[in-house]
């Protein structure tokens, strides 16, 4: 079967920037997941998810296209300066902030397989949506113009998350830097069981 256009426009994008693909997503030379959008703003798979994650699961505080609302930042401007690590862990962890006499609550996500299991993808949209904020390419606002067919290997990733696992599958070979001194969350996970999705 021929490769599609959008297949054909996005790996080209991906080579240009030199991009590696490895375990099911596009990733930069430190390994973290980075998304591909081509000039007319087709993207990755792995964006494309992450697209839609985010509007099921992040968007309600953080707002449309991660721009923030009065409640919460706006993502988009935190990945211009905010390692991977420390998203990651901002995320497992959660916080809670008081200022003003408001109580400013990020929940803790360490422990829900649908948020953690996505978390690269979400990341790396959101990554995409921050690059555009910078002027550096990056996704617009709205939804993407096309995608990547799913590939075998982030298909397989895909299906062995979705199988049933005493651990979560989706947490092995973390990065476990300093910000993970969420280790509390961490350790948790350890002991829940992935029962199905
Ligand atoms: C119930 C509302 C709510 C939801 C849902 C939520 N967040 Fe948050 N988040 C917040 C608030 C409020 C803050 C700011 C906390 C503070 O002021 O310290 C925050 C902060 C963050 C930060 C740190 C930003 C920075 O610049 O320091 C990250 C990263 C983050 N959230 C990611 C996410 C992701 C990813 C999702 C979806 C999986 C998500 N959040 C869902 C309320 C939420």
């Amino acid at each position: 079967m021929p490769a599609s256009p959008e297949n054909v426009e996005v790996q080209a994008a991906a080579k240009e920037a030199a991009l590696e693909f490895k375990d099911g997503r596009y990733r930069d030379k430190d390994g973290h997941p980075t998304p591909v959008v081509t000039k007319d703003y087709k993207v990755d798979w792995a964006t494309w998810q992450g697209f839609r994650r985010y509007h099921d699961a992040c968007h309600v505080c953080h707002g449309p296209n991660a721009l923030g609302s009065t409640f919460a930042p706006s993502l988009a401007d935190s990945l211009k300066t905010m390692d991977y690590e420390t998203f990651y862990g901002t995320v497992v962890g959660g916080r809670v902030r008081e200022a003003g006499g408001t109580t400013y609550v990020m929940p803790a996500f360490g422990e829900d397989k649908n948020i953690m299991c996505y978390l690269d993808d979400i990341y790396t949209y959101i990554k995409a949506r921050s690059l555009n904020a910078e002027g550096k390419g990056g996704m617009p606002p709205g939804r993407p113009n096309g995608r990547e067919d799913i590939s075998a290997e982030a298909k397989k990733r895909c299906r062995v998350r979705r199988l049933r696992y005493s651990k979560p599958l989706c947490m092995r070979g973390r990065p476990l830097g300093p910000v993970f001194g969420a280790k509390k969350s961490l350790k948790s996970l350890e002991n829940i069981t992935v029962s199905s999705f």
